[in-house]
């Protein structure tokens, strides 16, 4: 997490903002920048939003050099002291820096015994007070050595009219404009000023300067990189006249699938999936987290269905610790929507070591993941930006579902057609009224069996990201297990019902908390009979389609029901408090 920007050429400050309001998914606790010009510093810092640290900053339209970032606090609260940039003991040079100083500690108290004063909790500190004085390769290639952990670093010196950087594990690409250069996590900050960037891998560092950069590889050797181009209409953003990204993006959700069906049809991405038909494996691993490790959860069923195999699923923060099965005959299947995401991609490496086939299902083509991988799925939903992932999900599920059906011989693209066509997001003003309901609880449970187990956790992981609401999930049959002890009076259940032959058993399993003071509100496909529409107190009626994708024909109205919660709570979907969209720490 944390979005780092370095940029040199006219209208500094107000590029950085810029750059940096295209980061802040990364993290949100705090911003700041420095800027060189005339061999001073001029430093702003603010907790909170960019938009604070706009405020705050002198919008000045001079050509210059400077570095931002925008924070996920990790070590050290949420403080002014603690906001990047860093700086070293003299305060001549400035850093800043995505990832974590894992032996900081070490590093620290060694400083500390020379005398050396630390104004912050930072592990980022550590990195700043190891240099002084002018910036040179080799001094950046000696802070390297003395590191250990992930970096994303881009470091200037009142000394120097460069900016240095370094690169382990945390994202970074440079870019070269026609009269500007630049440094980000993210390419998105290049749209507008430059056509290409090169990805700066693991290991490297360098120096760049107006219109030039030089990479050192890990071998301490000058690399000639190749440009990649960079894709405008991937980056196109604004909300469209909503009012949240979020829900802009729910809607999405439609165009997404259009261009699942049209890339998919293709015969180069009709190659790709037939190329992981070439594979040999007896056994698969899906392995996300958060709603990717969800969506994995669909797959497994997908392949548990179409496909004879041992099929598992995983979150990836647990991944590399369990002992398993896993060599020459494994594919695994990474899902990540950044593709940045480290958990996921220590597992990647993990299985790589191990020998197993790797499979990922990305939205960023460019991401780590994607590139690591020996066959890239892409779901071509476009940028996400709510921290909350929703059009992404459905993206994840049918690129899944085409992979599960394609590996069965099976004809599979109408199905996805229909479901397009079909997707229903639910009768606004009804959903509004039970989100005023959700709104003034502080608990609710979702119930549900077989694919409707799944996305009630989907549904319940948006609910507690943007609304803050304690929200359970069990499947239908394990609330007589235990967690039925915590209904009482009014508590909410909300039960997803949508396969024929498990609707009697779950709408009995929600009568059991009915005759102990719950209030019902279901969501079917199912012919909703009298009897059943007076036990619930609310109930919403998706459109039927084919029952492996009900998940995602419910999955839109429920993102859009904990939108509604969260903008009823007055919290910010886009940017739930705690959270950040990349999670690029373990
Ligand atoms: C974070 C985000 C989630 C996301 C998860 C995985 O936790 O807040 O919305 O599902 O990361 O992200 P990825 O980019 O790997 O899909």
């Amino acid at each position: 997490m944390c979005g780092i920007i370095g940029y040199i050429g006219n209208n500094v400050e107000q590029k950085l903002l810029k750059g940096l309001e295209k980061l802040e998914y990364r993290g949100y606790d705090s911003a700041g920048l420095c800027v060189l010009r005339h061999g001073n510093f001029y430093v702003e810092k603010s907790k909170g939003s960019v938009e604070k640290l706009r405020e705050k900053t002198c919008v000045k339209s001079e050509f210059g050099l400077g570095i931002a970032h925008t924070r996920w606090a990790t070590h050290g609260k949420i403080t002014i002291e603690n906001a990047h940039p860093h700086f070293s003991s003299k305060g001549e040079v400035a850093l800043v820096h995505n990832g974590i100083i894992e032996n900081f500690e070490e590093l620290k108290s060694a400083l500390e015994e020379k005398g050396v004063y630390f104004y912050g909790e930072t592990d980022s500190e550590v990195a700043a007070k190891l240099l002084s004085g002018r910036l040179s390769l080799k001094k950046i290639q000696n802070l390297v050595k003395k590191i250990k952990g992930t970096y994303a670093f881009a470091i200037i010196s009142k000394k120097n009219n460069s900016i240095y950087f370094a690169k382990n594990k945390s994202p970074l690409y440079v870019a070269i404009g026609k009269d500007c250069s630049m440094i980000a996590s993210d390419p998105s900050c290049f749209v507008g000023a430059c056509d290409s960037f090169y990805p700066v891998d693991d290991g490297e560092y360098g120096k760049l300067d107006l219109k030039k950069v030089v990479f050192i590889d890990k071998h301490d050797k000058v690399v000639l990189k190749k440009s990649k181009k960079l894709d405008i209409d991937y980056f196109v953003d604004g909300k469209n006249g909503y009012e949240h990204f979020m829900l802009k993006e729910i809607y999405e959700s439609k165009n997404v699938l259009g261009n699942i069906i049209q890339n998919y049809s293709s015969p180069l991405y009709k190659k790709l999936l037939e190329k992981v038909t070439e594979i040999d494996f007896n056994r698969v691993y899906f392995v996300g987290c958060g709603t990717a490790y969800h969506a994995g959860l669909i797959g497994q069923r997908y392949f548990m269905n179409n496909i004879k195999k041992d099929v598992f699923c995983e979150r990836a923060s647990e991944f590399s610790y369990q002992n398993r099965i896993l060599d020459q005959k494994s594919l695994c299947v990474f899902i990540s929507q950044s593709g940045e995401t480290i958990d996921t991609i220590a597992s990647l490496d993990y299985a790589k070591r191990c020998g197993a086939k790797i499979v990922s299902i990305t939205n960023v083509s460019y991401s780590t993941i994607a590139c690591k991988a020996d066959i890239n799925l892409p779901i071509f939903a476009g940028p996400e930006i709510a921290v909350a992932s929703t059009k992404a999900f459905v993206g994840q599920c049918a690129v899944l579902f085409l992979l599960s059906k394609v590996l069965s011989g099976q004809n599979y693209i109408d199905d996805l057609v229909s479901l397009k066509e079909d997707l229903d997001f639910g009768d606004d003003e009804k959903l509004k009224r039970f989100a005023k309901k959700l709104a003034s609880e502080d608990k609710v449970l979702f119930i549900g069996r077989g694919f409707d187990y799944i996305t009630s956790l989907e549904a319940s992981l948006k609910l507690k990201e943007i609304s803050y609401i304690n929200s359970i999930v069990e499947p239908s049959g394990e609330l007589k297990h235990g967690p039925i002890a915590l209904v009482e009076e009014g508590t909410i259940l909300v039960v997803l019902a949508t396969e024929s032959e498990l609707f009697i058993k779950t709408i009995n399993n929600a009568y059991e908390t009915k005759s102990r003071g719950a209030k019902l509100c279901l969501v079917t496909n199912q012919i909703v009979t009298e009897t059943i529409q007076k036990e619930f107190d609310y109930v919403f009626k998706v459109k039927n389609t084919t029952s492996e994708l009900m998940p995602v024909q419910t999955i839109v109205l429920l993102q859009k029901l904990a939108y509604y919660v969260a903008v009823t709570k007055k919290t910010n979907p886009d940017k739930p408090r705690n959270l950040a969209k990349s999670v690029t720490v373990e």
